[in-house]
């Protein structure tokens, strides 16, 4: 597994997983936490959750699926609230996720989008809890180059590790200003919804003839080929999301995918990247 480093130098897994979904029904629950395991044991030891997730049931998912493992091989990120990433709640949501997940601290937590609290604030408890060792280091997640650029004028807003945004060969707005601005700043980006959700959002994606094409000819799929895209820089991590061990290894395989200079250019032609700034898309 290629790896990513982070901000403060910290090698992690160039390919996550997901688990936005899981762990709220009772029949697809073996499934998910075999899937999860699947991912671990082959490399996939970055898991990407949220206390929004089920109300904390993606959480519990992990909590689960990571018993057997040694702790220290793994890379857990969760993500807080907006409204409880102040000095009033962000403590307890924290102990929170950390109970429900059963471990005694995070690899790294996120601000899961901006809101109401001042961003000092936040990075003030977040910068506490890493003194506390709850959480090893911090991040944000859908935050445009103007949120970024007012977080690095924060007091400590430069321990911020990864920004967590959507990106898929559908949605390419961050490479024309956000990608460049955290690549200077040496911060990488953590890639949602790397398949488009399966191509539900972007049904161009789906009906491509290009893409279509490309994934024949290397005899994958095209959902393949889209997490293939998306590994293409060596700073953006992929945290697809998958409830079948078909499907984990599927994208477990898509790391392997070496995509031609040709391809690239086809690629580029149908799904152009934008040539002025468009805001972050969300879904
Ligand atoms: N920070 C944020 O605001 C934010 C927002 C959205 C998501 N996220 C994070 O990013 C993760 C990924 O995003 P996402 O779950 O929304 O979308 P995604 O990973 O782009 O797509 C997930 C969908 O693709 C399917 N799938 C997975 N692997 C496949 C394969 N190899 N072939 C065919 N279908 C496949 C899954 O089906 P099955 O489930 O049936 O396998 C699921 O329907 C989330 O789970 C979450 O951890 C963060």
């Amino acid at each position: 597994m290629r790896t990513v480093k982070l901000h403060d130098a910290t090698l992690i897994p160039q390919l996550g997983q997901g688990t936005w979904n899981m762990g709220e029904s009772t029949a697809r629950y073996d499934s998910e936490v075999e899937a999860l395991r699947w991912g671990i044991d082959h490399g996939m030891t970055l898991i990407d959750t949220a206390e929004m997730y089920g109300d904390g049931a993606a959480e519990e998912l992990v909590g689960d699926a990571i018993r057997p493992y040694n702790r220290n091989d793994l890379f857990l990120v969760s993500k807080v609230y907006p409204w409880n990433a102040g000095r009033k709640n962000i403590f307890r949501s924290c102990e929170d996720s950390l109970e429900r997940m059963g471990t005694d601290h995070l690899d790294l937590y996120l601000l899961h989008w901006r809101g109401s609290v001042p961003l000092a604030e936040t990075v003030e408890c977040m910068e506490e809890l890493k003194q506390q060792g709850k959480i090893l280091r911090w991040g944000v997640s859908n935050f445009d180059t103007a949120d970024m650029k007012e977080l690095l004028h924060v007091r400590n807003g430069d321990q911020c590790q990864v920004n967590q945004v959507l990106y898929h060969l559908g949605s390419r707005g961050v490479e024309y200003d956000l990608l460049p601005f955290m690549n200077e700043h040496g911060i990488p980006m953590m890639a949602y919804c790397p398949l488009a959700q399966a191509g539900r959002l972007k049904q161009k994606l789906l009906s491509s003839r290009v893409l279509q094409e490309i994934a024949e000819a290397k005899g994958r799929t095209v959902m393949q080929i889209l997490l293939a895209f998306t590994l293409l820089r060596d700073d953006v991590i992929p945290i697809p999301k998958a409830s079948s061990v078909a499907h984990t290894s599927a994208n477990r395989e898509a790391a392997e995918i070496i995509l031609t200079q040709e391809e690239r250019d086809l690629l580029d032609r149908e799904f152009p990247k934008p040539d002025r700034k468009v805001p972050l898309d969300m879904e």
